[in-house]
């Protein structure tokens, strides 16, 4: 560097962005987010209903992901008729509104994974967005927030999903601090977020014999952290096989429990066993798994391993493809933003726009509901200190990214309802009390730093008796009746026959304040250019633009 520095450059590198990684294309260990040279070129044979040949690889050369794709989820009877398209004629049909979604499905279901990589490779990132509005499964967007806590404070974790719940997620997810303490992190969700507002999903990523588990005692209701990837040896890594986790898959289904595969851009290279293919084409292969397992959906859009796509040239690109995939499939999207990936505002903010402004079954697959010092997914990429600046953009843009505008005076007092649940289920069972000092401490408090601190050891042993002694949601909806908090439980009921009639186990499924579900059978997108597709109602679109902090002109 020369001698003297230019004051423009220095003042330039000590900008946020500048803390954050890059790295230029290095095709070999797949640092690469689509078109590899190392990717295969699209081909398909079908001989007597069987795929002989798919992605210039002989039937007998396949790894196991191809077999399972290949079997599975690819449609022989379409197949040669789609790969003889072109990519960029099959793109087109994508971003053209004259051509149903209906119509892209019965197509592209005769895709191999290096063509669908390919068709992504045509396209813009307004036509990635565009074609996100036509093809995502359910018409009416959603949300998703992770609500977590550092201490893994039981009457903290309920509070936040409360608020969350009244904000407008229609799901929540917690995780751990310490693992000990995941049958109690997910009472407290299930409590909070029927405060809240009734209906709202909660989940307890886990382990998934423990995730599975907790579900079948009522005390989830989905899960989602059931991961596959695109190339055999990172498969066999995690002690899997595409056969496993349909087998898993099933049994969620089986059990009337919300499921779906988690995915992404990244996570080959991250575990250092890419083969040199392109993150977008190994994640088709993922994609094309969960299609053949037969899963409702997908969380993708890189997840934990953002930080990879986001280093590389045309990585974010990349990112709304993966996410753009699923949606052809019909599959339901929870698409990502849930990774803190960088220090600028400016950045993260963009890295959102294509999923919120195309719209998303689940725009965020964990916006923190909590603040990111408190959130054990390691960080969120937007969180409960930006939610002003979110329901400001979705103002501005006239978006619906699922949450609503709420006063003070509704949270502090949705927050207590939920803390004062707790305290009296936690007294039916005989767990350690909860104070009122604590109530007070989460109604009004921020984070966990908040809370006074609670005594650990005890807990962890109420945490032992839900499992060892199979406390459910049966257990908990007596508690929470007994002591007058009935719309609470009644609300709990409701989510227990969930898990009996499986009816929110439909593609992109929420289920609403009176129980009802909402999903892509019953509020399929119908977006076939203006005019057509989600608008929000009258009310709704009230409902966000009406942000306290705006001067009103009646008081002016
Ligand atoms: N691919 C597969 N699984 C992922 N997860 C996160 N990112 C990915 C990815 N890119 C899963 C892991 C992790 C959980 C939060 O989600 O199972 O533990
Ligand atoms: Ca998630």
């Amino acid at each position: 560097m020369a001698d003297k520095r230019s004051k423009r450059f220095e003042i330039l590198e000590n900008r946020p962005v500048h803390q954050d990684g890059f790295i230029g294309e290095w095709v070999d260990v797949g640092l690469i987010a689509m078109d590899s040279p190392n990717d295969p070129k699209p081909s398909v044979v079908v001989r007597d209903g069987l795929i002989v040949e798919m992605d210039g690889r002989p039937r007998k050369e396949f790894d196991m992901i191809e077999q399972f794709v290949a079997d599975y989820c690819i449609d022989r009877s379409v197949a040669q008729e789609a790969m003889s398209k072109s990519s960029l004629e099959l793109a087109r049909m994508l971003v053209d509104i004259s051509v149903s979604a209906k119509e892209v499905r019965r197509v592209f279901s005769g895709l191999t994974p290096a063509k669908m990589a390919d068709v992504i490779g045509q396209m813009n990132i307004v036509e990635i967005m565009m074609a996100m509005q036509k093809m995502r499964a359910r018409q009416t967007p959603g949300n998703q927030a992770h609500i977590t806590s550092a201490t893994d404070n039981p009457i903290m974790l309920c509070a936040d999903a409360a608020e969350g719940a009244l904000r407008g997620f229609m799901e929540e997810e917690t995780t751990v601090a310490v693992a000990r303490y995941a049958a109690l992190n997910a009472i407290s969700l299930l409590v909070g977020s029927q405060t809240g507002r009734p209906g709202v999903l909660t989940q307890d990523a886990l382990e998934e014999a423990f995730e599975l588990q907790i579900g079948m005692q009522g005390l989830t209701s989905y899960a989602e952290t059931v991961s596959v990837y695109g190339t055999e040896s990172v498969f066999v890594d995690g002690d899997d096989t595409p056969w496993s986790k349909a087998f898993l898959a099933s049994a969620y289904a089986s059990r009337g429990i919300k499921m779906r595969f988690t995915s992404g851009t990244g996570s080959e290279v991250q575990m250092g066993a890419a083969e040199g293919r392109s993150m977008l084409y190994l994640e088709a292969r993922c994609i094309m798994v969960t299609k053949g397992a037969g899963v409702q959906g997908l969380q993708n859009g890189s997840i934990s391993c953002i930080g990879v796509p986001g280093a590389v040239p045309s990585g974010l690109r990349a990112v709304a493809g993966e996410n753009l995939i699923t949606m052809i499939y019909g599959l339901e999207v929870a698409s990502g933003n849930d990774q803190t990936f960088s220090h600028s505002d400016m950045r993260r903010t963009a890295r959102t726009i294509p999923q919120m402004f195309s719209g998303a079954d689940f725009i965020f697959s964990g916006y923190s509901g909590v603040p990111n010092k408190d959130n054990m997914f390691a960080g969120s990429n937007w969180d409960i200190e930006d939610v002003d600046d979110y329901l400001t953009l979705q103002r501005d843009f006239r978006v619906d990214g699922g949450l609503i505008p709420v006063t003070e005076d509704e949270v502090v007092a949705c927050r207590n309802k939920a803390a004062r649940a707790l305290q009296a289920v936690y007294d039916e069972l005989g767990f350690p009390a909860i104070s009122d000092e604590e109530i007070e401490a989460a109604t009004y408090g921020h984070s966990s730093s908040d809370m006074p601190p609670r005594n650990i050891p005890e807990d962890l042993k109420a945490a032992e008796r839900v499992m060892t002694e199979m406390i459910n949601g049966i257990d908990i909806i007596k508690a929470l009746s007994k002591r007058g908090f009935r719309e609470e439980a009644e609300a709990l009921v409701r989510m227990m026959k969930q898990h009996v009639s499986g009816d929110y186990l439909q593609t992109s499924a929420w289920v609403d304040r009176e129980g009802g579900v909402w999903s892509a059978v019953n509020d399929p997108n119908s977006y076939q250019g203006p005019g057509t597709g989600y608008s929000m109602s009258e009310e709704r679109w009230n409902q966000l633009k009406n942000v306290p902090w705006a001067i009103k002109a009646e008081d002016v």
